[in-house]
């Protein structure tokens, strides 16, 4: 069968795996590649290699309707080969000394390069991995250029396209984005790319502006995305450290009455433990790190990374405050994942009140997590026990502390916790539960309020 798009997705994580399912569901061919011989059986299989909401369905039913729509190879050069466009989706982790780790980029690059030498046609590249400014242009641009011997705008395209997908959300945020920034080399590439977007969003793009700009602006474009919305979340936490200076003063409805401002929004003004992910943090340290080498110090995202960890330890204040000193005593904590609906543990607000806890000399820590125990238990390993459900975890236990919002948590009432803990101090990092009720049954404490009796 000839369709009339075939793409390269080389990287298999999030953004690559989702958005190649849902550009194979509206019949566009993809060829997916990754080093890794297991992950690519599986997702051959059928099988997504990590959780994601609607991700099984979708291969379910790309499997029954046409298999031949998506496939996996462990050949990145062919991949590219038997294809127009090729999106590079690798990772870029953080590096130790915080700055981003851009090796699978240049594997990657480096690999486009080895295929394009064998071949006459022309072929687009994108980039839609996060990268510091230059990068698509002065590290991929390239080293496609060395290694193949083509000329860029002439024998290929290069674009970036930064992507905005939540995990959690990534088919849905996929599917129906708000917004689509394409940075190019030239006029060419970026014409390229916005007319493949035309063929898959079809109508949905009337609502969806395309923002056409250079490669180094799209680039940026990600950074500050992902920095304004961290900003957010300290601000919040900021005015929730403000709110609990006031007796009576609750955080929750400062923050809805400053979202409603409609130069701002409420999104991502809910206080709490903190930010985790894989993104937030690498992306502000990776930033961060780059203007520095370039003589620029960043003092608002020192302040923003500064603030998120300190979450960690107020909320620790807040339970000795309530409960007394916990050494020695049980701790239970409700919701490992760096949020819910996932059972990623990157940078999870969890592992710093772990670390916290045990700085405090406090060993007697139990955790449980809906998705993430397997994943809590690879990232902490004993630093904690792991319980199989709630009342596991709250049975005998001094203080229970609320990281992660599941909805299974919701449905607490102060009296699941009287019938199991031995003492039912709880503190809620999250603001999951109705402050009155829960500060009239119990002894409480909750993120950005403090109640005078
Ligand atoms: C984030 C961005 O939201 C995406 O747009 C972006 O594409 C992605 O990073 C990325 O760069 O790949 P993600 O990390 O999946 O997505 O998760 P978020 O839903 O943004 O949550 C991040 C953290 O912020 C969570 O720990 C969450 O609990 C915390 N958060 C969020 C708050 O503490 N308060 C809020 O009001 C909102």
């Amino acid at each position: 069968m000839v369709y009339k798009y075939s793409i390269s997705i080389l990287g298999t994580g999030y953004i690559g795996l989702c958005s190649g399912i849902c550009f194979a569901s509206k019949k566009i061919r993809i060829i997916a590649s990754t080093h890794n011989k297991e992950k690519a059986q599986m997702i051959n299989d059928g099988q997504p290699p990590f959780y994601e909401k609607g991700l099984q369905e979708m291969m379910n039913e790309l499997n029954k309707i046409n298999p031949e729509l998506f496939k996996c190879l462990i050949n990145p050069v062919q991949a590219v080969l038997e294809t127009d466009i090729s999106m590079i989706t690798q990772g870029t982790p953080m590096r130790k000394d915080s700055s981003i780790d851009l090796s699978y980029i240049e594997r990657t690059a480096k690999e486009i390069g080895e295929a394009l030498k064998k071949s006459d046609k022309y072929h687009l590249v994108v980039v839609r991995s996060t990268v510091v400014p230059g990068t698509t242009r002065n590290l991929v641009g390239k080293i496609i250029t060395e290694v193949s011997g083509k000329e860029p705008g002439k024998d290929f395209g290069l674009c970036m396209q930064p992507e905005f997908l939540k995990e959690g959300d990534s088919i849905e945020d996929t599917l129906r984005p708000d917004r689509i920034v394409i940075g190019a080399i030239d006029e060419r590439s970026g014409a390229m790319l916005q007319e493949f977007y035309e063929y898959f969003y079809g109508d949905h793009l009337q609502n969806c502006p395309v923002l056409r700009m250079n490669l180094e602006s799209a680039e940026l474009v990600k950074y500050g995305n992902n920095c304004l919305l961290s900003t957010k979340i300290s601000y919040a936490n900021e005015f929730a450290n403000f709110a609990e200076l006031v007796p009576n003063v609750d955080i929750a409805q400062v923050m809805k009455g400053v979202g409603l401002d409609y130069r701002l929004n409420s999104r991502f003004l809910n206080a709490g433990v903190g930010f985790g992910g894989s993104c937030f943090h690498k992306d502000v340290n990776a930033i961060k790190a780059w203007s520095k080498s370039k003589g620029y110090t960043s003092r608002l995202l020192e302040a923003v990374l500064g603030i998120n960890d300190d979450q960690a330890i107020h909320i620790v204040d807040m339970a000795e405050q309530l409960a007394g000193k916990l050494a020695g005593k049980k701790v239970a904590l409700l919701g490992l994942a760096f949020k819910p609906g996932t059972d990623d543990m990157r940078e999870a607000a969890s592992i710093r009140v772990v670390n916290e806890l045990r700085k405090r000399g406090i060993t007697d820590i139990i955790g449980y997590d809906p998705k993430a125990n397997k994943t809590a238990e690879m990232e902490m390993g004993d630093k904690i026990k792991y319980a199989k459900s709630i009342e596991e975890a709250l049975k005998d236990s001094e203080c229970a502390i609320l990281i992660t919002e599941w909805n299974e948590f919701k449905k607490l009432t102060p009296d699941d916790f009287k019938k199991h803990m031995k003492t039912p101090n709880l503190v809620d990092g999250r603001r999951l539960y109705d402050y009155d009720t829960f500060n009239k049954a119990l002894p409480f404490r909750a993120i950005g309020r403090i109640n005078l009796e």
